[in-house]
């Protein structure tokens, strides 16, 4: 939590436009760049939330569009969707969903008809969660990845990164025997981009390392705009053998000249922490621009180093960012405004992605029904299977007798309904959610599912103090230790719970 806390944002937000800073590129290297930098002037230490609070006063269409500033062209980018085309499930404000954020698209274009724009993706598109059973993708995960390059090729992205999270999934399309039928049936897959993945044997196509995009037409006349990307990732946790993945600073260096000399603008699409984008663009002055994603539910302001002007997209999406392309008349020189788009209901789904968005979800909904039902072929040979020291979950009843102000807490608490939320949200059978809305998830002898292990529904006792079977047998055994913060915030995450506070918090729930 204080590491949470601790980390720092920064931003700023002028009117309808969330401004953070601007400056010149293209500019050729050795050049002297006059540059105007206008950082972020607000110090204090803030959150996606708070940004997302103050965008929520902007209610009008029109605000979340922006004015006509005089823009040439825009890139619109996003990233982290984790094989999810659903708005997230964040308790308060949910934001975000492939429906919205092309429902803002078209929005856009009707806006803007003559501002020819790109759609790209910083990556982790694909989700790469395992199967605990086999340790290969989970089946749903597997299904939900398909659907999300269906709606990408509807949604037309232009250029999509690949992340280390993308890379097991990608294994399964990029196989050499697979990759003609993928292209036939959804284009996107040859946009996808990578510098710095390799395959390690000849029975998986590689990706492209960079491509150039032409923009032309509308304000930007006979003078076409051409940018070229460059895709990197970090190597993260991906342990597969069909990829390589090599150092993304050097991949991008070596390419740079090549690039650099097809296209007027150089931008790289990051899959990197913070410190690494930092030093990318400290070690490649040449680059214009970088969107990256860091794959956590942070939100990071742009900021400038050197020539370079940085961008994060936001987790999930939740914030679409759009990168405004401006020609200084008299240099011909480009200039860059990052601003973000918050994808809330105001802003009105585009009815064809959502249409696959409900096809997804029906289909996922099926095959997660099928896990339950193997899940209680399984749960009938794990039943009893225990945890390290023995000892087996009894469920929250047992307690009372011995415990009743306690048990008294706890009914009234939300921690003895939080299940019922999943069943009103129809979301009980999905792997995503039940982590935190029952009783020793995917722990030996805890919550399988509703129909096999219905007394272990909610947050009980045992989901903070741990299985009581011993502690019933003989209680003054050591049991059950458990701290405020460090018991919580394996479930009161930032992204679940935005308002945690240990104090308050505890207070509601002291027993
Ligand atoms: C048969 C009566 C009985 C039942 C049933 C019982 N407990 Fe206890 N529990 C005790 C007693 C007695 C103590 C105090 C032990 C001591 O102080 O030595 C205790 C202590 C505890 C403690 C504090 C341990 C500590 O070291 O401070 C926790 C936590 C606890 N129980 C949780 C539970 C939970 C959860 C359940 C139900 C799953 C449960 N108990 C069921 C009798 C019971
Ligand atoms: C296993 C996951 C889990 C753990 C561990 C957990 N919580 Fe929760 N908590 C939840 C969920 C889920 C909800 C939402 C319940 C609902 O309303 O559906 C919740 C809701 C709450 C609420 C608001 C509901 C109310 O009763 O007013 C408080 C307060 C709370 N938790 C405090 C805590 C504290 C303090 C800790 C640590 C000692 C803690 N929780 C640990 C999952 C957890
Ligand atoms: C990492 C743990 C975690 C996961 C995963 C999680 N939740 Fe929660 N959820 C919580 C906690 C904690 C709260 C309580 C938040 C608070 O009050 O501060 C909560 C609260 C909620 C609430 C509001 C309950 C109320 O009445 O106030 C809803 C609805 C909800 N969750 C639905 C979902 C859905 C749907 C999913 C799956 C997409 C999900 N949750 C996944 C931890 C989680
Ligand atoms: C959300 C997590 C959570 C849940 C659910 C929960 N507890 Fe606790 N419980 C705690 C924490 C944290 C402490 C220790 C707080 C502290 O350090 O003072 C605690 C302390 C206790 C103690 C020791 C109290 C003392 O006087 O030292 C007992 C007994 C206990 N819990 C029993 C229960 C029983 C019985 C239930 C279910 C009816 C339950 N708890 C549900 C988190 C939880």
């Amino acid at each position: 939590m204080v590491r949470q806390l601790v980390s720092i944002f920064i931003l700023l937000t002028v009117g309808a436009l969330v401004l953070l800073a601007i400056r010149s590129f293209g500019s050729k290297p050795g050049s002297v760049a006059e540059e105007t930098v206008q950082t972020a002037t607000s110090q204090q230490p803030k959150d996606v939330f708070e940004f997302e609070r103050a965008q929520a006063r902007k209610t009008t269409l029109a605000g979340r569009l922006g004015g006509d500033d005089g823009l040439m062209a825009a890139i619109f980018f996003g990233g982290d969707i984790l094989g999810s085309l659903e708005v997230c499930g964040c308790p308060k404000n949910p934001l975000g969903g492939a429906a919205r954020r092309q429902g803002y698209i078209r929005l856009f274009a009707e806006q803007y008809p003559d501002v020819p724009f790109l759609h790209v993706d910083t990556g982790s598109f694909f989700s790469d969660r395992a199967d605990p059973m086999t340790g290969d993708l989970a089946e749903d995960v597997v299904v939900g990845n398909e659907w999300v390059v269906r709606a990408y090729e509807h949604m037309k992205l232009d250029v999509v990164n690949l992340s280390y999270h993308d890379l097991p999934q990608l294994a399964r399309c990029f196989q050499s025997g697979e990759f003609r039928r993928h292209v036939a049936e959804t284009p996107v897959v040859r946009r996808f981009l990578s510098a710095n993945v390799r395959s390690r044997e000849t029975s998986y196509v590689n990706p492209q390392p960079y491509m150039i995009r032409e923009l032309s037409g509308g304000r930007l006349n006979r003078r076409a705009l051409r940018i070229g990307f460059i895709g990197v990732t970090e190597a993260g946790n991906y342990r597969g053998r069909e990829f390589a993945v090599s150092d993304p600073l050097g991949a991008v260096r070596s390419l740079i000249p090549r690039v650099r000399a097809r296209a007027d603008l150089v931008v790289v699409l990051a899959y990197l922490p913070p410190e690494r984008v930092e030093s990318l663009a400290r070690e490649n002055p040449e680059v214009d621009v970088i969107l990256a994603g860091i794959g956590r539910p942070l939100w990071l302001p742009p900021t400038t180093i050197g020539r370079t002007y940085i961008a994060y997209s936001a987790y999930q999406t939740k914030l679409l960012g759009e990168l405004r392309l401006y020609r200084e008349e008299r240099s011909g020189r480009w200039r860059g405004v990052a601003r973000y788009v918050e994808l809330d209901g105001l802003i009105p789904e585009d009815p064809a992605t959502e249409a696959l968005r409900a096809e997804a979800r029906r289909e996922l909904a099926a095959v997660q029904r099928r896990f339950v039902e193997r899940a209680m072929a399984a749960s009938r040979r794990t039943r009893h299977a225990a945890s390290g020291d023995g000892a087996t979950f009894v469920g929250s009843r047992a307690c009372q007798p011995c415990h009743a102000s306690a048990y008294a807490v706890w009914t009234a608490s939300g921690h003895a309904h939080a299940f019922a939320t999943l069943q009103k949200a129809k979301r009980e059978s999905d792997p995503q959610c039940l982590g935190c809305h029952v009783t020793g998830y995917e722990q030996p002898g805890g919550f399988l599912n509703v129909f096999s292990t219905s007394q272990l529904t909610d947050v009980q006792c045992e989901a903070c103090h741990g299985p009581a079977s011993r502690h019933l047998e003989d209680p003054t055994r050591p049991y059950g230790k458990v701290g405020v913060p460090e018991g919580c915030l394996p479930c009161h995450t930032r992204e679940n719970s935005p308002d945690f506070e240990p104090l308050s918090y505890w207070t509601k729930i002291k027993h």
